[in-house]
């Protein structure tokens, strides 16, 4: 019932020509119409990867944005913006942006409810670091993320929500959660939703897996019960490997 999606995080990679070699690769492969697949795409990209997608079913998004309309903010890009190139989707809060450029769970709740007044489909990224892991506190942690993300959100918002789970341990290091641990986390972040909300709308919000997903490794982690795609980087920028994954 929830429709898989596979999103690729093509990080600070790519310049336009390269995007666009890459996106007429994808869309002259196969691709399984029941599987969102989702380009997340560097700023600069937005525009030609738009103007190459149309017509076809592959959604664009973009990595961040701020969550005000406009303003004396050097360097960031507002929603409107955004909203005006097309984009559907909207990667909020991922590891990389909490660690090296001090987002923070306050950051992404607002950075969410701007995402959503506007129509855009965020992808709020919640995952533990290797310490805390190892320390059992990886289910407080992404708890506290998760709820926090959500604030003063409503329920009727929520289906258009998706969440991705990335261990912070996993992510370009070539290690993966098993399955059953990315599930395991996945469930329970479905039945925070659950709690927080009902659990007729934890069974229906999207919640994917990423960090190190290859196509070697998609479809056991597609078969686990709640893990509804991937959010994937390095495997992402090739084209053979993203039109594998899309058709796990
Ligand atoms: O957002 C995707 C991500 O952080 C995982 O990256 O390269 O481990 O697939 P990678």
């Amino acid at each position: 019932m929830r429709k898989p999606i596979i999103a690729g995080n093509w990080k600070m990679n790519k310049t336009i020509k390269e995007a666009v070699e890459l996106v007429k690769d994808i869309k002259s492969g196969d691709r399984d119409d029941n599987v969102e697949a989702v380009l997340c795409v560097p700023f600069t990209n937005l525009m030609e990867v738009k103007r190459e997608i149309e017509g076809t079913n592959i959604k664009l998004g973009a990595q961040n944005m701020h969550w005000e309309d406009s303003g004396a903010f050097t360097g960031e890009i507002s929603p409107l913006m955004l909203k005006e190139i097309g984009i559907d989707y909207v990667i909020i809060g991922h590891s990389e942006r909490r660690q090296y450029f001090n987002e923070t769970d306050e950051t992404v709740n607002k950075k969410v409810k701007t995402a959503l007044k506007y129509d855009i489909n965020p992808i709020v990224c919640v995952g533990e670091t290797l310490e805390e892991r190892e320390s059992g506190k990886e289910k407080e942690v992404v708890k506290a993320q998760v709820l926090k993300a959500l604030e003063d959100i409503e329920e009727k918002d929520i289906e258009s929500i998706v969440i991705a789970y990335e261990p912070i341990w996993a992510i370009g290091t070539g290690k993966t959660a098993s399955n059953k641990d990315a599930n395991d986390i996945i469930s329970f972040i479905r039945e925070t939703i659950g709690n927080k909300y009902s659990k007729d709308i934890s069974e229906k919000i999207r919640i994917q897996y990423g960090g190190s997903v290859k196509p070697a490794n998609i479809s056991e982690l597609m078969d686990e019960s709640d893990i509804d795609g991937a959010l994937v980087g390095g495997a992402s920028l090739k084209s053979e490997d993203f039109l594998k994954l899309i058709n796990f």
